[in-house]
């Protein structure tokens, strides 16, 4: 008979997912006995009677909140249990946490293969800033699929970076062949998972050396603070903590630590229901002909539906879809302005549903690869679904496609 460990909410390793996400890296105060962590807004920790020991770049003692803070070292650890991780660094928001890997496990002269569906920032920073600026070389590929990843590698490339399923186009990525063919050339996989928050997928299960999240997304799911993380071995991340956290200073600041700490108590009852709403969405979107094309991984007709039917085993598709009307730039716009439930915003994962008119245009370049030829110009519509009432979601998506095409 198999013996269960008995739920311990200080040891996360005994718990299900649902018991991490509210106890992990929760801790008592010694002071007052609160039974959630404080806010502790201090710059400064007292430092013991022999403090000349003390190294000003050490990471694991209290001692400097860019070193780290308690607010931090809680998030930390509850993101390492939810990620099945060793251990974690939080910083200040999704993009510090991505510089962060590029610029502790990157050199000049090193070369890097980047998914051709990635979100913006990295786009630019792999195409212009880090060539520009320190010399390191990349190449853009249709990271799903392999023998693409596979012919971008060369001597010199120390990383390959992918997202599981693509900002904006839901390109979905087999991290597990990703992995093995950087495993196999001596680089490192990073992989953004910020579309794919546990429990729908786990990266580093998968063979991935490094998981990065915009915290700001799902993981808080409130919209009202940013974050990011690296999740990874103990050994890289204190490489990070290190290079890019202490010497280079994007660090969380305690009150959105510990915002995120509270949203993420709710991350696999939100998920559920995001993930549920964006199936509807997406099945009544690709039902309506007044809509040309619907990108979801969940619908039988996405490119790489097998794949995430494979690697989310029956978890969910995430709760983004991209699709866009029948028409120009100017109907996506109009649609767009048409809505009266769902928010015209950048950013995703939040509580209420938010939409953004992705430009289309020359620059729109690979990032749209596998969209009818015309929306390369027009662009298409970004879909964070919401918590909203799935029925009212519904009601206003069609409301808004009578008053485009009326
Ligand atoms: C996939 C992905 N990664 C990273 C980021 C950057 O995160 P942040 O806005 O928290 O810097 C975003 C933001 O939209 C994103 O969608």
């Amino acid at each position: 008979m198999t013996v269960l460990p008995r739920p311990d909410k200080h040891d996360p390793s005994t718990l299900g997912f649902p018991s991490q996400a509210v106890h992990a890296g929760n801790v008592i105060d010694g002071s007052g006995g609160a039974i959630r962590t404080p806010i502790v807004m201090a710059n400064s920790y007292a430092l013991p009677d022999d403090a000349s020991t003390i190294s000003w770049s050490g990471t694991d003692v209290p001692l400097y909140t860019r070193n780290s803070g308690t607010n931090q070292q809680g998030l930390q650890a509850k993101l390492a249990a939810l990620e099945h991780g060793e251990d974690a660094v939080a910083l200040a928001s999704g993009v510090a946490a991505l510089h962060a890997v590029f610029f502790t496990m990157l050199k000049s002269g090193d070369h890097v293969v980047v998914g051709d569906v990635t979100y913006e920032a990295i786009y630019r920073l792999f195409a212009e800033l880090l060539p520009e600026k320190y010399g390191i070389t990349a190449t853009f590929v249709d990271a799903a699929n392999p023998d693409a990843v596979r012919a971008a590698i060369r001597p010199e490339t120390a990383l390959v970076h992918v997202e599981v399923i693509g900002n904006p186009t839901t390109k979905v990525t087999d991290i597990a062949a990703v992995a093995a063919i950087a495993h196999q050339a001596g680089a490192l996989l990073s992989v953004d998972s910020t579309f794919t928050p546990p429990p729908l997928f786990r990266p580093l299960e998968h063979g991935a050396d490094l998981v990065v999240h915009s915290l700001t997304k799902y993981i808080n799911g409130h919209g009202d603070a940013m974050g990011g993380a690296v999740i990874g071995s103990r050994t890289l991340i204190q490489q990070i903590k290190s290079d890019a956290m202490v010497d280079v200073g994007g660090v969380i600041s305690p009150f959105n630590a510990w915002l995120i700490m509270r949203g993420s108590v709710t991350l696999p009852l939100r998920l559920a229901q995001h993930q549920a709403s964006a199936q509807r969405v997406a099945e009544f979107l690709d039902a309506d002909p007044r809509v040309a094309f619907v990108a979801y991984p969940g619908l039988a007709g996405h490119p790489q539906h097998d794949t995430a039917t494979r690697l989310f085993d029956g978890r969910g598709y995430g709760g983004m879809l991209a699709f866009a009307v029948d028409g120009d730039a100017a109907t996506q716009d109009r649609f767009v302005s048409a809505l009266r439930l769902i928010t015209s915003a950048v950013s995703l994962g939040h509580d209420e549903s938010l939409i953004v008119h992705v430009a289309g245009g020359a620059d729109a370049g690979p990032r749209v690869a596998f969209y009818p030829d015309e929306f390369r110009t027009f662009g298409h519509l970004r879909f964070s679904v919401g918590l909203e009432d799935p029925d009212d979601l519904l009601a206003d998506l069609a409301a808004a496609l009578d008053a485009t095409f009326d």
